[in-house]
């Protein structure tokens, strides 16, 4: 369970007390967007990059955000009452409000990282691919799929995940149905190969754009690496220099086998997480 809750207008609240009402088309129809941020140093980590991309996903689904100003408030008053010393995952959260209309309703809910994200820094994750059901580039030519946007409709993210523990992996790598991969149900996908690290474009596939991975790509340099944008088929990814999940709450993840091929270790991931700021 969370820790701390937040409620936009209110501050924060006792973590248990409730914040919607049963008609919140956010309950029925999954109708409103999120952010996961990760919290160090008792502050929410690339806070605007996770801001702007909520405003893009709001635009999305033409639902009216309460302000910047007041997003931020929110975030921080969650912050403040978590420790400092504590790392977390700090979510922010706005759904489209009562059915027969009414304002929006946001709050943030900040909690522990789970176990399970932080031992698969150090251990890796075995990774399935399994399909999406869509070409590659399908979503950009169809703005009702809602490519790109981080909405509460994580079902099928979920499902996904579901399946991986089934098949006796940790994660799934989504795969178009002309073959390329895409991301993960809630990490994306970054590889090295040849001293290019790179990731799928979001612009033409629909893919959520990854704060994490985008500020790793714009470290490269940093890294003694060129970074690139690209489509990639999971047999590429099989001869790779290395194979990562990265997002906000795991950090990098190195993916260590790829539907029962293995990967890595390579020896540039803890030097990534540590640039990242995750070690
Ligand atoms: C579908 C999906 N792709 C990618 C990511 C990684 O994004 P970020 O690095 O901004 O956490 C997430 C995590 O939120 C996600 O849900």
């Amino acid at each position: 369970m969370a820790r701390v809750l937040a409620v936009l207008g209110v501050g924060v609240v006792p973590a248990d007390t409730p914040v919607l009402r049963a008609d919140d088309l956010g309950v029925l129809r999954g109708d409103g967007v999120f952010e996961t941020m990760h919290v160090r140093n008792g502050e929410p980590w690339l806070l605007n990059e996770h801001l702007d991309r909520m405003a893009r996903s709001a635009a999305l689904l033409a639902l009216p955000l309460p302000s910047r100003a007041e997003l931020v408030e929110l975030a921080g008053q969650a912050c403040a009452a978590w420790p400092a010393e504590t790392e977390g995952a700090l979510r922010l959260v706005c759904t489209r409000g009562p059915e027969d209309g009414g304002p929006v309703t946001a709050f943030a809910t900040l909690a522990p990282i789970a176990p399970a994200s932080i031992a698969a820094r150090l251990d890796g994750v075995a990774v399935a691919t399994a399909t999406l059901g869509v070409p590659a580039e399908a979503r950009t030519e169809a703005p009702w799929l809602l490519g790109g946007a981080k909405t509460l409709s994580y079902a099928v993210n979920m499902a996904s995940l579901r399946w991986a523990a089934q098949q006796g992996v940790g994660d799934v790598l989504w795969v178009s149905v002309d073959g390329y991969a895409l991301e993960a149900p809630t990490a994306t996908l970054v590889w090295l190969a040849d001293g290019v690290l790179s990731t799928v474009p979001a612009a033409t596939t629909g893919i959520l754009a990854g704060t994490t991975a985008a500020y790793l790509l714009s470290q490269a340099e940093e890294l003694g690496m060129r970074a690139a944008e690209r489509l990639v088929r999971p047999a590429e990814l099989h001869t790779a220099d290395g194979v990562w999940l990265a997002s906000s709450v795991r950090g990098l993840t190195e993916v260590r086998s790829l539907d029962g091929v293995p990967l890595g270790p390579s020896p540039e991931t803890t030097r990534m997480q540590k640039l990242l700021g995750y070690v």
